[in-house]
């Protein structure tokens, strides 16, 4: 539509008495004495334009009857609104009705579960709550490749159909056109020559092993995209397709993997209290009073670092019933992360040094042999959000190892060949994205942070 403006901008720089049309769905119409006011929504911000429609204008009628969810364009003049609350709105002088939204649109109320709204993904970016959150989510991706900008670091896109599993969970989807009724070599023996790439093929875990490659070239690399896990876990941290930010740098150690982590954390939270205000008030007003507080206090604090040894002793000595029993050599599950980041640290927190039998094979081996230089930042409320490490750039060492774990090494001669010309002390990070959304919203369910949620039995929309 010619010279029609968002609504974000008219009510922020907009001018009293000047002309402007606008365009959007109505969220609420109130018909009263001779006046129809229509609040109209067109997702640039959370608060919607007071349209005021008067009698004397044709659409009059049909726009006192309009459902909430109909959309219109509206041109008027700008004026000093007398209502509480609001600057402006915008005296009609024209109406277009684009479709009236029958009664039955299922957002009529003003409030829903998060349950009910998952199962109406189509409708809900349309309402308060996922049109701060999605304008958070877009806001952060900018944020997230502007900081790796300004740090001089290449973009690479790393692949999505991968024939490896990088962190060797074994949860990958398979990639096939191959007749699963009727496979080649039948379904005992299954013939992956036969199928497209000649091999058997998955859904990247994780870009890292590619991502080190392009370190070993460019020096400073991130990848920032989908991942996939078939993890069959019902968790509100899990998802079946999450993204990832995977940062790379060449010539770092652990020590330096852990400095960027927080830089980019703090980073993150510093742009979005500064830039995202309005959804964060709505987020601390309804979903996480302290919110902002929190996120203020970690824009401006170090992070402590913490041994794993050093955070099993810690949890040991806690006063509190575990689920699942402590020792050293378990890994730690999320009711220890938010203890050790809510009860110790309260604040974000490194664990560093783990048992090399909970890790995946790529982790530097330290010199004790029994721990690899990884680690994971912890955060109250959510948990690890940040998963890293040193690798193994030894290629005696990282040959060892895999036999030990019994990683085949033939599909992954070409990362092996890494180690054998101008092999370097690399390191680098994985920062899941819904997690930090989680994180940075106060939302509690990773389904409610992202567009469509792919979860076990969940792919509808
Ligand atoms: O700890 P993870 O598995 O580490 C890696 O994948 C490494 N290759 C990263 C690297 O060093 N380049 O995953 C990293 C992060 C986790 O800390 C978590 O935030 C997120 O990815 N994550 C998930 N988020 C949502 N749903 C899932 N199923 C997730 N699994 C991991
Ligand atoms: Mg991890």
């Amino acid at each position: 539509m010619t010279g029609r403006k968002r609504i974000r901008q008219v009510l922020a720089q907009g001018r009293g008495g000047d002309e402007y049309t606008v365009a959007g769905w109505v969220r609420s119409v109130r018909a009263g004495k001779g006046v129809a006011f229509v609040v109209l929504n067109d997702g640039s911000c959370l608060s919607g334009i007071q349209i005021v429609v008067e009698q004397q204008l044709p659409a009059f009628q049909e726009v006192s009857r309009l459902g909430t969810g109909s959309s219109l364009a509206v041109t008027g003049t700008l004026v000093e609104s007398p209502a509480a609350g609001q600057r402006f709105e915008l005296a009609a002088a024209s109406v277009t009705i684009y479709q009236d939204a029958t009664p039955d649109y299922p957002l009529q109320k003003k409030r829903h579960s998060f349950e009910y709204l998952r199962t109406i993904a189509h409708l809900r970016p349309r309402t308060n709550t996922f049109g701060a959150l999605f304008r958070v989510r877009s806001f952060l991706a900018q944020a997230i490749h502007q900081f790796f900008a300004e740090e001089g670091f290449l973009c690479v896109h790393t692949p999505i159909i991968t024939a490896n599993d990088c962190e060797g969970a074994g949860e990958l989807f398979r990639v096939t056109t191959l007749d699963p009724a009727a496979p080649p070599g039948g379904a005992r023996e299954v013939d992956f020559s036969a199928d497209f790439f000649g091999r058997p093929t998955s859904l990247t875990v994780s870009g890292q092993l590619e991502g080190e490659l392009f370190a070993l070239a460019f020096s400073d690399i991130y990848t920032f995209g989908p991942t996939f896990r078939a993890e069959n876990s019902n968790t509100p941290r899990h998802a079946a397709e999450f993204w990832m930010i995977e940062p790379e740098m060449a010539f770092a150690d652990l020590a330096a993997d852990a400095a960027l982590a927080e830089k980019f954390f703090r980073y993150l939270c510093h742009r979005v209290l500064e830039e995202c205000g309005e959804d964060l008030e709505f987020f601390n007003t309804h979903m996480d009073t302290g919110l902002i507080q929190r996120l203020q206090k970690v824009a401006g604090t170090r992070f402590q670092i913490m041994e794993y040894g050093e955070a099993i002793r810690e949890l040991q000595r806690a006063k509190v019933p575990f689920v699942y029993p402590v020792a050293w050599g378990v890994d730690l599950q999320t009711e220890h992360e938010r203890y050790l980041s809510e009860q110790v640290a309260d604040g974000p927190l490194f664990v560093i040094n783990y048992p090399r039998e909970i890790k995946a094979f790529y982790m530097r081996q330290n010199d004790d042999g029994r721990t690899v230089a990884a680690m994971d930042l912890l955060v109250p409320k959510v948990g690890e959000i940040i998963g890293g490490s040193q690798r193994e750039e030894r290629s005696d060492l990282l040959k060892e190892r895999m036999a030990q774990m019994g990683i085949p090494s033939e599909g992954l001669w070409w990362y092996l060949d890494s180690r054998r010309w101008g092999s370097c002390p690399h390191a680098g990070f994985g920062l899941g994205f819904e997690r930090l959304i989680m994180y940075l919203t106060g939302m509690e369910n990773i389904r409610d942070v992202i567009p469509f949620p792919r979860t076990p039995r969940h792919a509808e929309f």
